[in-house]
C-alpha cells in the first residue's frame, strides 16, 4: 500500500504545476501518470498562454477578464474568470523565474501575440511550441523537489470513505497489479476527452479518465455539451495548426480565394473567437465554397523568415502531413474537435463537492470558459488552477489526521478487471469505441439539432449497455496489457460522451460552441444556467440545473466580433 499527503493524477501541465506548488509548501506529494509527464498532451499546445502583462498600457487583467466572459458567451462564472486573469501575470513571472524560455521583444520583454477574441496582444509564447517549453520547465522543478512519479500507473478509481476522498486505485501497467494509493487529498489533472470523436487535435491519451472516475464516485460533471472545435486542424490526421498562425497574420480563404471571415466577423475577421470562426468555415464548406471538404490557411504573405522564426512547428506538421510547404502554398484545414469546456465541477479553488478531492486543467470545470474558450486560456488555466488546487489541498490536509484505506474500492476494481479478463468471447472495446466515435462525429458536431442529438443519446445508451454486458479483454497478459488499458479508456470515454450528448439535447438554445439549428438564439432567461450531470448506473445521466452563473461585473449583451 502506498501513502502520500497529496496525490496528483496526471502528469501534464496542471498536474505538474499542482505537484510543484504542493512540494514548495512542504507536502509529501506524488504524481500518478499513465505516461511519462513530458509526453503529456500538454506538449501539443502550441500558440501560447494569456496574461495581461502590461507590456501595452491599455491591457489589464480586467480587460482579459472581460474578453474571457464575453468569449464564454456569458456562461463563465465571472468570479472564477477574474481570479484566473488576476493571477495570470504572477504565474508567467513564476514560470520565467524558473527558467521558462519565452520569445522576446527586441527590448527583452516577453513577446505577446494577438489571439482570437482578445482586445490586445496578450498571448505569451515560445515560438509555436509553448506547451512543450512549459512542460520541460515544470519537469525540472519536479526533479528539483524530488517529487515521486508513479509512471505507467493508470488510475482506475477514486476512493471515497465516509464522504471524504481518501486516494485512488491505480493499475500498474508494468506488472498488471492494482494498487491502493492512500492520500489525504487527491487532485485530478488528467486532461481532456477528445478521443470520444473520430478526429481530434488531442493525443491518444486524452480519454476522459479523470472525468469519468470522478463522475462514478458521485461528483457531477458540468457544462459538458460545450465542445470546442478548433478552426485549423489538418484534414489528413486532425493535428492542430496553431491559432498563432492567424495571430501572426495568416488568412483564411475559400474556394474563390476570398477572405471570408469578414462576412461573419466584420471587426475581427480571422481573429474572432473560435466558435465563430469554426462555424464560418463549416458554413463555407456546407454552402459549396470549400475545397475538398476544407478551406485554406494562407501564410505565404508572412514570409519565410517570420514563418521559420515564429511558426516552425506548424510548417513542419503541415509539410509532413500534406507535402505542402506553408512558405509557398496555402494549407487545407478544417475545424477539429479540440477541447471540452466542461468537466468535473469545481469551485474557484479547484475543490469538488467531495472534501479532499480537487480537479484542475481541462479535466475540470471551474467555469472559466463557459460556452466557449478563448485560445491561450487553456495553458493559463492549467497553471493557475494547478497552483490554486494544490494551495487549497495543502491547507485542507492540515486538519486531516489519517485516511481510511479503501479496500472496498480496491476489491471493486479487481472484480471489474477480472470480469473482462475472465471472458473469452463477446465484444471488444475498439469496436465500441469506433461506434461511439462515429455517433459523436456525425451527430454532435458544430451544428446540432434535436433529431441528431436524440439519435446520439439513444445510440450511446445502447453502446453503454453493450459495453457493460458484453465487453471482454482478449489479451490475458500481465505486462503492458494495452488491450486492457484501451478497454478502461473506452469505458470512461463512453461516460463522458453521454454527458456531452445528453447536455446538448436538453439545452434548447444556441450559446458559444453549442449551435442548435432548431434553436438558433441564445436564451438568457431560461438557459443562462449551468448543466450538471450525475451518473446513473447503466442509464443516461441525470441532469440538474441548480447551479447558477456567477455574474460579478458584466451583464450579458449581444456578442459580436
Ligand atoms: O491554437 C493554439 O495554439 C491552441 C491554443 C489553445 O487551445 O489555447
Amino acid at each position: 500500500m502506498i501513502n502520500h499527503d497529496v496525490v496528483v493524477i496526471g502528469g501534464g501541465l496542471a498536474g505538474m504545476r499542482a505537484a510543484v506548488e504542493a512540494a514548495e509548501r512542504g507536502a509529501d506529494v506524488a504524481i500518478v501518470s499513465k505516461m511519462h509527464p513530458v509526453r503529456s498532451h500538454s506538449g501539443a499546445a502550441q500558440g501560447g498562454i494569456n496574461a495581461a502583462l502590461g507590456n501595452r498600457e491599455e491591457d489589464t487583467p480586467q480587460n482579459h477578464a472581460f474578453d474571457t466572459a464575453k468569449g464564454s458567451d456569458y456562461l463563465g462564472d465571472q468570479d472564477a474568470i477574474e481570479a484566473m486573469c488576476e493571477d495570470a501575470p504572477r504565474q508567467i513571472i513564476w514560470l520565467e523565474h524558473r527558467g521558462c524560455i519565452f520569445s522576446r521583444l527586441p527590448d527583452g520583454r516577453i513577446a505577446q501575440r494577438p489571439f482570437g477574441g482578445a482586445g490586445a496582444p496578450r498571448t505569451c509564447y515560445s515560438a509555436d511550441v509553448t506547451g512543450l517549453v512549459i512542460l520541460h520547465t515544470l519537469w525540472e522543478q519536479l526533479e528539483r523537489f524530488n517529487v515521486k512519479v508513479y509512471e505507467e500507473y493508470f488510475c482506475t478509481a477514486l476512493c471515497v470513505e465516509d464522504g471524504v476522498g481518501t486516494g485512488v486505485v491505480a493499475y500498474n501497467m508494468r506488472n498488471g497489479e492494482l494498487e491502493l494509493i492512500n492520500a489525504k487529498a487527491t487532485i485530478f489533472a488528467t486532461g481532456g476527452a477528445g478521443r470520444m470523436y473520430a478526429k481530434t487535435t488531442n493525443g491518444y491519451a486524452s480519454t476522459a479518465d479523470g472525468q469519468a472516475i470522478a463522475f462514478r464516485a458521485g461528483i457531477p460533471m458540468m457544462d459538458m455539451e460545450f465542445v470546442q472545435f478548433h478552426p485549423t486542424s489538418l484534414k489528413e490526421n486532425g493535428v492542430l495548426l496553431s491559432e498563432a498562425a492567424r495571430g501572426e497574420g495568416a488568412y483564411l480563404l475559400n474556394s474563390a480565394g476570398e477572405r471570408f471571415m469578414f462576412k461573419y466577423a466584420p471587426n475581427k475577421g480571422e481573429l474572432a473567437s473560435r466558435d465563430v470562426v469554426s462555424r464560418a468555415e463549416w458554413t463555407e464548406i456546407l454552402e459549396g465554397r470549400g475545397i475538398d471538404g476544407c478551406v485554406l490557411l494562407d501564410l505565404r504573405h508572412l514570409g519565410r523568415e517570420k514563418i521559420l522564426e515564429r511558426l516552425p512547428q506548424i510548417r513542419e506538421l503541415a509539410l509532413d502531413a500534406t507535402g505542402k510547404d506553408a512558405i509557398d502554398s496555402p494549407i487545407p484545414i478544417l475545424p477539429g474537435m479540440h477541447y471540452t469546456m466542461g468537466g468535473i465541477e469545481t469551485d474557484i479553488w479547484g475543490a469538488t463537492r467531495v472534501p479532499g478531492v480537487y480537479a484542475a486543467g481541462e479535466v475540470a470545470s471551474p467555469s472559466v470558459h463557459g460556452a466557449n474558450r478563448l485560445g491561450g486560456n487553456s495553458l493559463l488555466e492549467t497553471i493557475v488552477f494547478g497552483a490554486r488546487s494544490a494551495k487549497h489541498a495543502c491547507d485542507y490536509i492540515k486538519n486531516v489526521g489519517s485516511v481510511k484505506p479503501s479496500e472496498r474500492t480496491l476489491k471493486q476494481e479487481q472484480d471489474r478487471i477480472a470480469n473482462w479478463m475472465g471472458k473469452s468471447s463477446g465484444t471488444r472495446a475498439p469496436q465500441l469505441r469506433a461506434a461511439m466515435n462515429k455517433v459523436m462525429s456525425d451527430n454532435v458536431f458544430i451544428f446540432r439539432n434535436e433529431e441528431q442529438l436524440q439519435s446520439a443519446v439513444d445510440q450511446l445508451l445502447e453502446i453503454r449497455k453493450q459495453f457493460d454486458e458484453n465487453v471482454y479483454v482478449m489479451d490475458k497478459s500481465k505486462t503492458f496489457n494495452t488491450d486492457l488499458v484501451n478497454t478502461m479508456e473506452t469505458d470512461y470515454l463512453i461516460d463522458s460522451a453521454m454527458c456531452v450528448a445528453n447536455g446538448a439535447l436538453a439545452r434548447k438554445e444556441s450559446r458559444g460552441a453549442q449551435a442548435r439549428t432548431d434553436y438558433p438564439e441564445r436564451d438568457d432567461e431560461k438557459w443562462m444556467i449551468h448543466t450538471l450531470a450525475w451518473r446513473e448506473q447503466g442509464k443516461n445521466p441525470r441532469l440538474d440545473y441548480s447551479r447558477k452563473v456567477t455574474i460579478t461585473k458584466w451583464q450579458p449583451t449581444v456578442r459580436t466580433y
